[in-house]
């Protein structure tokens, strides 16, 4: 087999800052078996929950550390009126969700359930409010319910239901793709709305809100030169949050090599929209107190057979775990602006973790590459270089290659390797700039088919493998198998 030579200079001295935690962050929309099967079952269910919340579910998500998780949607936050999902069960109302297959949404799960499945997996709560169908006095009354400690007939409200101590909810959200499904804005018609709703959205004592805006759709300049012209300095916001996408080639699991190639290139997109959406921000922002998020990312492949489409279910192979790994790759060496993620999203739909068939339950390898990517969280990134022969493909001669992040926490580097060429494993010579190794341990997401993914039947046909690595000095080498992810986890004497 050929050999692709490479070489990784890992830069212990010069940190790039803190890597949020948020980056790894999730998205659950009231979409598809999202919610409904997905996360609630209902307490009467025969399929193990706790209060309703199935407790398989809890379990895997509580192994990749999911720092902060985005509800209710999506287009469906537009169309949300949280007053629907409280009180007891059986008033509330049924609704139909005009978005995704008009399907009757009973609010079962509403505020207070989704508060609970996140502590229950360790998760803040990102609450995602209504600008498009809603008003700014009933998004600052959903602020008022959760967060205020006082005794005001909200906090009553919230206590009759369950919950006298406030949900003290950092993160939320002013809309949705609020230039499409969110309501149609320019940038210029959103940036009003933005400064008038986010007036009203009160810090309670001990719990400040962190507000964020609606960003681009992808790297569209215009919207975020738009948005921050019309803003200049009024209405307060902490986050600016684009979308990006990055399709599909072939379907979700038929793709020739080139299809292959073709999805990961477009997915590595995300460096150029992070590079120049942060720049734009710095024009109007120079003191970068503005965090750039993405809070819905991943693929989209055509639907699946037998599937319903308006549900965005999606099988999720290898590929897409390249995907995922090399777009927080991406965040990671942007630590310094990249303050969340959002992948598309936590179950069932698009690019999801888990995937369910009504008490069956399985993870993707979507979900192996956050779990050994885990450690990154709270880490210093450092700065990296690599240089390893690119792969040239396509008519118009595309080029990309080995990509990575490192990062620094307890004495212990996190390196995070993927090498997407099909058939040909990188040999690098990983050099450590200000720091000696003394042992190592690897973790890899590596399959001879590169379009192995699991299913109900193969449930563990794509887990991580441990890897031997020989790692002591200044200099050593590693082979990164063709097709994979790998993390490495190297003490430093
Ligand atoms: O994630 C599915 C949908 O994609 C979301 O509801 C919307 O925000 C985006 O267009």
């Amino acid at each position: 087999m050929r050999s692709n030579k490479a070489s990784i200079m890992v830069h212990l001295d010069e940190s790039i800052g803190i890597i949020n935690p948020n980056i790894y962050g999730h998205f659950a929309e009231h979409l598809g078996r999202c919610i409904y099967e997905g996360i609630w079952v209902g307490e009467d269910s025969t399929i193990p929950n706790t209060n309703g919340i199935r407790n398989d579910v809890v379990e895997a998500l509580k192994h990749i550390k999911p720092p902060v998780i985005r509800w209710p949607g999506g287009c469906f936050a537009d169309d949300y009126h949280w007053e629907d999902g409280i009180g007891p069960r059986e008033n509330r109302p049924r609704t139909v969700n005009i978005h995704w297959g008009q399907v009757i949404d009973t609010n079962a799960f509403g505020t207070h359930e989704f508060i609970e499945f996140c502590r229950m997996v360790g998760a803040e709560p990102y609450i995602c409010g209504n600008v498009g169908s809603g008003s700014p006095r009933e998004m600052r009354d959903w602020v008022e319910y959760c967060n205020f400690p006082g005794d005001s007939t909200r906090a009553r409200q919230r206590a009759d239901n369950g919950h006298p101590e406030p949900f003290r909810v950092k993160y939320w959200g002013v809309g949705n793709e609020n230039w499409g499904c969110g309501g149609n804005f320019d940038p210029e018609d959103y940036a009003v709305e933005y400064r008038r709703f986010s007036t009203f959205l009160n810090n309670f004592q001990d719990a400040p809100v962190y507000l964020i805006a609606c960003g681009p759709s992808g790297n569209n300049p215009d919207w975020t030169h738009k948005f921050f012209e019309k803003l200049r300095g009024r209405g307060r916001i902490q986050g600016f949050a684009a979308h990006y996408y990055c399709g599909s080639a072939g379907t979700s699991t038929e793709y020739t090599i080139e299809q292959w190639y073709q999805l990961i290139h477009r997915s590595a997109y995300m460096e150029k929209l992070v590079v120049q959406q942060r720049a734009i921000m710095d024009g109007y922002d120079p003191e970068r107190r503005i965090g750039l998020i993405v809070d819905e990312w991943g693929t989209w492949h055509p639907p699946a057979p037998n599937m319903e489409p308006r549900f965005l279910w999606q099988q999720n192979t290898m590929r897409d775990a390249l995907v995922a790994a090399l777009s927080l790759d991406i965040f990671n060496r942007h630590a310094d602006k990249v303050v969340m993620g959002n992948i598309a999203q936590t179950i069932n739909v698009l690019q999801a973790m888990i995937l369910t068939e009504g008490e069956k339950m399985i993870t993707t390898p979507t979900y192996h590459a956050y779990h050994i990517y885990a450690p990154h969280q709270g880490g210093k990134a450092l700065r990296l270089f690599m240089d390893a022969e690119p792969i040239t493909f396509g008519d118009d001669n595309s080029m990309f290659g080995l990509t990575g992040s490192a990062s620094i926490k307890d004495n212990k580097l996190f390196l995070t390797v993927v090498n997407p060429h099909v058939d040909q494993p990188a040999e690098a010579c990983i050099t450590l700039r200000g720091g000696k190794a003394a042992s190592g341990t690897a973790n890899a997401l590596v399959n001879d088919d590169i379009h192995a993914y699991n299913d109900f039947d193969s449930p563990d046909n794509v887990v991580p493998v441990k890897q031997n690595v020989t790692a002591s000095g200044e200099e050593f080498y590693h082979t990164f198998p063709p097709a994979s992810v790998t993390a490495l986890s190297i003490t430093l004497s």
